[in-house]
């Protein structure tokens, strides 16, 4: 099985879904914030606190290309596609886009209260609106396959995702 890496913005079900995949298809699966929160050894929001992004985009960069040797279900984190070297190695992956509407992306990140993202912080919902716009030609750049995950349940989603890739 070739690995498949999820992307998708912040509240995008990345973590939901990958999980699922992974058990449909028997598969190990990588949460990348997951892992990378071990090694780092605090949240997210306290690393970029201390020591900034710029840093974390580092661990972010070595954790992707450490993933992608072995065959995995890999959720990423939603900035994963910003950084150029992450985009090379991302070019010729099976990377699959969780496409969602801005608002309800917005929604999502707010009533995460377990998991609570820096950019959120620091952000209101029209920063965080024009962040996801920002990004979101090089989400679809990036992808194989796009998933549009509006009102679809995380089981729609993982057969449509098997579908499309062809596992
Ligand atoms: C980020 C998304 C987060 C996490 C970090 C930065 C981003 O992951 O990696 O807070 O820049 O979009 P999720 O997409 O899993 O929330």
């Amino acid at each position: 099985m070739e690995s498949i890496v999820l992307i998708g913005f912040m509240g995008a079900g990345k973590t939901t879904i990958s999980k699922a995949l992974a058990e449909t298809l028997n598969a190990q699966v990588v949460d990348m914030d997951d892992v990378l929160v071990e090694r780092i050894g605090q949240p997210i929001s306290d690393y970029f606190e201390e020591h900034g992004e710029t840093s974390f985009r580092k661990h972010e960069t070595t954790l992707l290309k450490e993933a992608l040797k072995e065959e995995s279900i890999i959720a990423t984190g939603g900035g994963v596609i910003l950084q150029k070297e992450n985009q090379q190695v991302l070019s010729d992956k099976l990377v699959v886009y969780l496409k969602a509407d801005a608002n309800i992306l917005v929604k999502r990140i707010r009533e995460d209260h377990v998991n609570v993202r820096p950019l959120a912080i620091k952000n209101d919902d029209g920063d965080l609106k024009r962040l996801f716009f920002s990004r979101e030609k090089l989400y679809e750049k990036l992808a194989k396959v796009v998933i549009d995950t509006t009102e679809k349940k995380p089981v729609e989603i993982v057969s449509e995702i098997i579908q499309q890739v062809g596992s």
